[in-house]
């Protein structure tokens, strides 16, 4: 059986052809409307949502299939204190397919590991969001028809944004690829993005504090909201809040082709008068949402015909170690999870790296 935790449990060549089912769901629709018929998907969202949650909802209910869950971990027996493992354990007698937002790091590695039937992982914490990037994915297919050879440039809050950590990660097994990372000093990518995926791999990327600067060098622009919500001070957020915002003027100073990409709820990162500029693909992307998570959900109830085989990549085994060091990270599963071990894997031999297998986050 097949979770969806990380973008990376994807092959470049199943997302591939995930996108490839998608696009034949948006031109023939009526022929997958049957097809999880008596299946139903568990949508448990302990954090708020609008696009994912009703995506995967009316994903679920265009294939043919049911949905149950909660939209707020308050209606939950979260708030009476039951545990992921337990919650799970519980659900996957009522589902056969669970979809799950989480605040805390590492919380939909936990519930696979209780869990019968397959995990999508609908965002935890700051950590990731894959969904997002498979939506993303398919949004630049569409648009530049090629993932090969793109300059790429993320703006706005690159710590806390977890679409894109999600897309870097995804980003950084095409070939060619430059990033560029736009943002204030405070809010730069953290060191289990840019070290694990752009630095160890050799990628070619800049850093800049200013969006006018680089923007003429890009051919997608990705704009993040500031993540209000994972900030520990209210002022430090208020100070960066209105770090960067998108206008027409600054469009100006674009190719003619760059797309505009935003996971969406914008804030103020985007003014609405970009919204009329054909390059702005922010809607079109949150409309792929809904096709690619039909795809997604027939792939891991195996209902997709011909799909592509499963060949793990054949990485290095990491050592784990169990119990020898403490996660730090405020916002990881492990400071909420009765008895879940403290474990880091050895991520880097040479120098000695060790991450929390939850949330990645580097040992003390
Ligand atoms: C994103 C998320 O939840 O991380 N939204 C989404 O799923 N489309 C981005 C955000 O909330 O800023």
């Amino acid at each position: 059986m097949r979770h969806l935790i990380n973008i990376l449990d994807l092959t470049v060549e199943e997302i591939a052809k995930l996108i490839d089912v998608a696009d034949d769901i948006m031109a023939n629709p009526d022929k997958y409307s049957e097809v999880c018929r008596h299946k139903i998907l568990a949508t448990l969202f302990y954090e708020p949502s609008t696009r994912t949650r009703l995506s995967f909802e009316s994903a679920m209910l265009s294939l043919g299939g049911n949905v149950l869950g909660f939209s707020e971990a308050n209606s939950s027996s979260a708030a009476k204190g039951e545990s992921v493992a337990d919650t799970i354990a519980m659900v996957c007698g009522y589902a056969d397919i669970v979809a799950m937002r989480h605040p805390k790091e590492g919380a939909p590695i936990v519930a696979a590991k209780h869990s019968s039937v397959p995990i999508i992982n609908a965002g935890d914490g700051g950590h990731y969001h894959p969904t997002q990037t498979l939506t993303d994915l398919m949004t630049i297919r569409h648009e530049k028809g090629r993932f090969n050879g793109l300059t790429i440039g993320f703006c706005g809050d690159l710590k806390f944004g977890r679409t894109v950590h999600s897309l870097i990660a995804a980003m950084s097994r095409y070939q060619n690829v430059r990033f560029v990372l736009i943002s204030p000093e405070e809010l730069r990518l953290p060191g289990f993005v840019k070290y694990e995926y752009i630095e160890k791999k050799g990628l070619e990327c800049i850093q800049s504090r200013s969006l006018e600067d680089v923007i003429g060098e890009l051919d997608v622009l990705y704009m993040t909201r500031i993540q209000k919500e994972r900030f520990v001070s209210e002022d430090e957020y208020f100070r960066l809040k209105d770090s960067y915002i998108l206008t027409a003027e600054k469009m100006k100073l674009a190719k003619s082709d760059m797309c505009v990409m935003h996971p969406l709820p914008r804030v103020n990162e985007i003014s609405v008068a970009v919204d009329d500029d054909p390059r702005a693909c922010y809607f079109k992307q949150a409309h792929y949402g809904r096709y690619i998570r039909m795809a997604l959900i027939m792939k891991l109830l195996g209902l997709i015909k011909d799909d592509v085989p499963y060949e793990k990549p054949d990485e290095e085994e990491q050592e784990i170690v169990y119990g020898e060091f403490t996660c730090r990270n405020s916002r990881c599963i492990t400071t909420t999870e009765q008895e879940l071990p403290q474990a880091f894997k050895l991520t880097d031999k040479e120098n000695k790296i060790y991450r929390c297998v939850y949330c990645e986050t580097r040992r003390n």
